[in-house]
């Protein structure tokens, strides 16, 4: 719908009755100028509430979509709408139930970031299905960002969270089957699942983000991807955007991507300019071996516009917004 016919139809529906009239009467006596930023400040709250995250992942973004709807925060909407897949057991990419590591252990990154640019990060936990609230807790309750490890995972159980085995028959199954050839090849699910990566921004027009992984299905013991990496698999500027990542952890790390995606839309890329972008400084490095792995980008600016956009076919996210829950097909890179 183009811009003017879309203010129309909000002014007359209830929903858009109220900045319907004030656009009326600020347009009285104001400059040409000053009336489209007007228009341009009605259509971008007009995109409020709004969720988007990798993947088709509608009971994730419904839940953080609920939350909005009552009143929450981005920051609580991303990180409940995180914890729907953590806790899905027949995700193998997340939380309980991912694929282990090589030596048979489940270990999780995740990372957190508000409005103000807080972030927490988790890497290399275990026992523990909820790393993104892990990581919010490291936020908001310590001094620091990023905890690892065993004393990450003493730090949640001093915090409440329940200490359990993550490998599940499933999971440890393939393992097994894995285990007979034992092909150290990193395994990336180009037409299924990795990484969760979730933005909301709220009715304030404050954005937040998170992530939460297993990371690459039998990793050597100790790896960590760029899920736990503030930059890399998550960036939030609340006065740019937001981008989450997916895919291959090291070619995200080697480019720092999030907040790439984000400095881009800075320097005035729309989201999806900015995601096509940051793919494209993976693929044109020498000797790129861009088709032997998936990277994904989704990225959302201060307006409400996303993006997304990947190197392989198949990468989809979703996109819950304005009533609907939505399961989209990303355009991609390798074309050949
Ligand atoms: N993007 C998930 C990982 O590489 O660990």
């Amino acid at each position: 719908m183009k811009r003017r016919n879309f203010i129309k139809t909000a002014s007359i529906t209830g929903v858009g009755l109220a900045i319907g009239s004030s656009l009326i009467s600020c347009n009285d006596g104001i400059s040409k100028e000053s009336a489209n930023q007007n228009e341009d400040a009605i259509v971008d709250t007009m995109r409020r509430p709004l969720v988007v995250a990798t993947w088709h992942v509608k009971a994730a973004t419904a839940k953080a979509m609920e939350i909005l709807q009552t009143g929450g925060n981005a920051l609580d909407a991303v990180e409940h709408g995180c914890k729907v897949e953590e806790a899905n057991k027949k995700n193998q990419t997340v939380g309980n139930g991912g694929l282990p590591d090589r030596d048979g252990n489940v270990t999780l990154d995740a990372s957190i970031m508000d409005k103000y640019g807080n972030c927490g990060s988790v890497m290399y936990l275990q026992n523990i299905t909820h790393a993104v609230s892990v990581a919010r807790k490291i936020m908001e309750d310590t001094p620091h960002v990023m905890l690892a490890g065993e004393g990450a995972k003493q730090f949640a159980v001093s915090k409440g969270f329940k200490s359990e085995d993550l490998l599940t028959e499933s999971s440890k199954r393939a393992w097994e089957k894995w285990k007979i050839e034992a092909k150290y090849k990193p395994i990336i699910n180009i037409e299924n699942h990795d990484t969760i990566g979730m933005l909301a921004m709220d009715n304030n027009g404050d954005i937040s983000g998170a992530c939460t992984t297993s990371g690459l299905a039998y990793k050597l013991g100790g790896r960590v991807g760029d899920s736990a990496i503030i930059g890399s698999g998550l960036f939030i500027d609340n006065d740019i955007g937001g981008c989450v990542a997916t895919g291959l952890g090291e070619a995200i790390v080697k480019t720092v991507g999030s907040f790439l995606v984000v400095e881009l839309m800075r320097q005035g890329k729309s989201p999806q300019q900015a995601c096509e972008d940051a793919i494209k400084r993976i693929t044109n490095k020498p000797k790129s071996n861009f088709r032997d792995f998936q990277v994904g980008y989704v990225a959302m600016n201060k307006k409400g516009e996303t993006g997304c956009y990947s190197i392989q076919k198949s990468f989809s996210i979703t996109k819950f917004h304005n009533g609907t829950n939505e399961h989209i097909q990303s355009d991609y890179f390798n074309k050949s």
